[in-house]
């Protein structure tokens, strides 16, 4: 199963310089919590903003470059040798974690989306392309707990495909 996980603030902005436009340690810790223990796929960008393997996940990231070549990290060069990965491992929950330019691409193959919305603006470069809603329910609503270290209201939504 494929699911898109992201972040995205009132105006569908996703990130800022290469990372995200806020700290929000409780949307870090959503996002620790549902990928743990599951297998990720990041493109370049996004994987490098990390700064290393995620741990405790299976790390898959898409490059065009042949340099790339962390350890653990399976490496794959097109949206097809993902497609083949993902069919070949159906009882993998397989996270595509961003950055937009990979949502861009892998959307249309998404089962599942899990949407962190903050309900504040921010400055930004980069935003989530459009989706068109009609396609899929809204399965879980769960409000985040606004407090000192994480001081914008935000929700965590599911949603699933509407086959
Ligand atoms: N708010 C959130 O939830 C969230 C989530 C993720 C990311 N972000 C933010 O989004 C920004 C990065 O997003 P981005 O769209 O600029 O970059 P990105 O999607 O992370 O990475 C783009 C790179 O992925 C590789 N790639 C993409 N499609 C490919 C394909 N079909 N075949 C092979 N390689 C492919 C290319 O790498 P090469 O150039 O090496 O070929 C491309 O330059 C950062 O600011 C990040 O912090 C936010």
């Amino acid at each position: 199963m494929i699911s898109c996980l992201w972040a995205e603030d009132m105006n569908h902005v996703i990130g800022k310089d290469g990372h995200l436009p806020w700290h929000l340690p409780a949307d870090m810790k959503y996002f620790k919590n549902t990928t743990t223990g599951k297998t990720i796929l990041a493109g370049r960008k996004t994987y490098l903003s990390f700064g290393r393997p995620l741990p405790n996940r299976k790390n898959i990231v898409l490059t065009s470059s042949k340099n790339i070549n962390d350890g653990d990290v399976l490496v794959l060069h097109n949206i097809n040798e993902f497609l083949e990965y993902a069919k070949n491992h159906t009882t993998e929950e397989i996270f595509v974690v961003g950055g937009a330019n990979i949502f861009q691409q892998l959307l249309p193959y998404a089962d599942r989306l899990y949407k962190t919305v903050i309900e504040h603006a921010f400055i930004g470069d980069v935003k989530m392309p459009e989706i068109n809603y009609d396609n899929f329910e809204l399965i879980k609503s769960t409000p985040g707990k606004t407090d000192e270290k994480n001081p914008y209201p935000f929700t965590f939504e599911v949603f699933t495909k509407i086959k």
